[in-house]
Parts: C-alpha cells; structure tokens; sequence
C-alpha cells in the first residue's frame, strides 16, 4: 500500500564517529516515557516553520509541537485565539516537509473541538492530513466526549491542562492556575478525567511545583510541563521564547539559550552597510558573460540593428483618465 514512511534517521555519533540509526518517535514510544519508570525526561520544543523544525530535530527534540502559540510568536497576534484551522494547517504541513524524526504534533485551535464532535473530528483530520501524527487540546473533563471521538478515529492526543491560553478571557489572564487545594485538585481529577478517555500525553502549563508533582504522580502518562516545575515527565518551550525572538520581558520560566535576534540583527546590518558602501555584491558573487559573448554584446550595443533604432514607430502607452497603464490605442 503506498503511503508515506516516516522513516528512521541516519546520523553520525559524535563519539565512535559510526553511522547510527536513530528510531522515528512514535506515540507509544512517548507514551511509555514515564520517568518513575525509568524513563528518560522528554524534550519537547515548538516549531512552526521548515527551518525550525530541521534546527529541533537536528538537536535531537522528541516532539515537535506545532503549538496555536504561533499566533503569538509568529503572526503579531495579542492571544492564540485568532488563528483558526487553516492557519494551523499551513504551519503544520511546513513542519511536515521537514520530515522530522521527531513526533510531530498539531495545535487544535481555539473552536476547532468545541462545537461537535463531527467537527472536532474534521478538524483534527486536517492537521493528521497536514503532517501532525497527534493532536493537542486544551481542557480537562468538559473535553472527553471530543478527546473519546478523537481516539476511536485514531488520532492520538495530547491534553493540555492548567494555565490554557485559549481560555485566556476566561481566567481572566495569564495567571498560575491550581493555587489552593481544592483547584489543585479538580485538576488531578481533570488530568486522571483526560487519561481515561484517551489521551497519551498531557502538558502541564503554569501550575504550582508540587501539584504538576502530585498530577504526575497520579497518571500514567507523561506529563510535559511549561512552568510547572521539575518533577513533570518531560519540559516544552516555545522556540522563540529560547532564542530571544519575542521581543518582550520572557516569563519567569523561560530560560534563553540563545540570542538568535542579536545574530540577525548584527547580519542584517552588516548587509546594509556592505550595500549602501558598495561592498555586495563582489565580482565573485556577481554572473559573468564568457568574452566572447561579452564582446558581441558591447558591439551589438554600440551599433543597433535598425529595427531597434526605431523606438518611436511604437505604439505610445499613455496613462490614461484612470490613472492606469493601459494603451492609449
Ligand atoms: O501553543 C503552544 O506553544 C503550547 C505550549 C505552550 C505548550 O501549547
């Protein structure tokens, strides 16, 4: 049956030099990743474009998150809840052409898994047909019936609870959710809600330390935290936000690995200043004519055929009453 092979990659070990053969991630593979278990933390990591995917799968990610956060990051938007389906769509499938090793997983945006299942369903078909091999949604046990329709289609997701940014109006902004006792929780009972019904992974984002603890403790699946401390099963964050390419104070939890927009700035302006100094382009970056052709042309030019030596037998374009280019004729 044809289909696409989401083929293992061959990379070289830095060490030994070997060519090793490294294991297309799965949604079981992330599934099992349980650090009480044994399991290695995992690396999770938004990407939105080809490059940026090729640079987190190149740095050996587990998952790459095609997060709503695009809204933010990429397209000037104040919150996530102004990118709909087909902006997710776009991004996902420029992830997809990178062919990551990595699990590539898609946002679902805000209302695209809110209305019907019928919906929910296309919706999530399209980011699968796009290039997403899970999806993500936001909300606890109000999600169940949509994350059980999802599963029996098999589209494997991901949850998502705590501070959810699409329910940013809601909350009443960007605030630490779970503080007191009672909220902490409903959440493990939203956390535990989410896991019966299906889902194979789920991120913590913005809960106290302890109680992303407690939720991981008490699910056995891999919790992912985005500020929720160091006991979660594995950490996200936003490309931009680690490589200084948000332009703001970052939160408290964004550690910056990089400072990606000081190098393009610094290239940027070394382009400007090679232009306006006449330093780019050089000879060497510059399409040459043999000699021959060359000379052929400088002789042409010095001495045109008749028939473009006559310009003014041309037609004269004019523009016209309404200021457009069209011919006067
Ligand atoms: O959209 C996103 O980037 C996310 C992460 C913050 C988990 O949902």
């Amino acid at each position: 049956m044809a289909g696409k092979v989401t083929a293992d990659k061959v990379t070289v070990d830095k060490v030994t030099a070997e060519k090793v053969t490294v294991a297309k991630v799965t949604v079981p593979e992330v599934r099992s990743r349980k650090q009480a278990r044994g399991a290695q933390p995992l690396v999770m990591l938004t990407a939105y474009d080809t490059p940026g995917a090729r640079i987190a799968d190149a740095a050996g990610v587990d998952v790459i998150l095609v997060g709503d956060s695009v809204a933010n990051t990429v397209l000037g938007h104040a919150d996530t809840l102004h990118v709909d389906v087909g902006v997710m769509v776009h991004h996902v499938a420029a992830v997809g052409r990178a062919s990551p090793r990595a699990l590539v997983v898609g946002d679902m945006p805000w209302l695209s898994y809110h209305v019907s299942v019928q919906d929910t369903i296309t919706n999530a078909a399209a980011l699968v047909r796009a290039g997403a091999e899970a999806v993500k949604l936001e909300g606890g046990r109000a999600r169940v019936a949509m994350i059980e329709a999802l599963v029996a289609t098999e589209i494997p997701v991901m949850g998502h609870l705590g501070l959810t940014p699409q329910s940013v109006h809601a909350m009443g902004g960007y605030k630490v959710q779970a503080r007191q006792a009672a909220a902490a929780e409903a959440l493990v009972d939203d956390a535990k809600a989410i896991v019966a019904a299906g889902c194979f992974a789920m991120v913590l984002e913005g809960v106290p330390d302890v109680v992303a603890a407690r939720v991981t403790e008490e699910v056995d699946v891999p919790t992912i935290g985005i500020g929720a401390g160091a006991g979660c099963d594995g950490q996200v964050l936003v490309f931009h936000d680690i490589l200084n390419l948000t332009f703001g104070p970052p939160a408290k939890f964004v550690r910056r690995y990089g400072d990606a927009a000081a190098l393009m700035t610094a290239a940027v302006q070394a382009f400007r200043a090679d232009v306006k100094s006449h330093q780019y382009p050089s000879d060497e970056e510059s399409y040459h004519l043999p000699k021959e052709t060359k000379a052929n042309l400088d002789s042409l030019l010095a001495n045109p055929p008749t028939r473009y030596s006559s310009w003014q037998v041309l037609p004269t374009r004019k523009v016209n009453g309404n200021g457009d280019h069209r011919s006067a004729d």
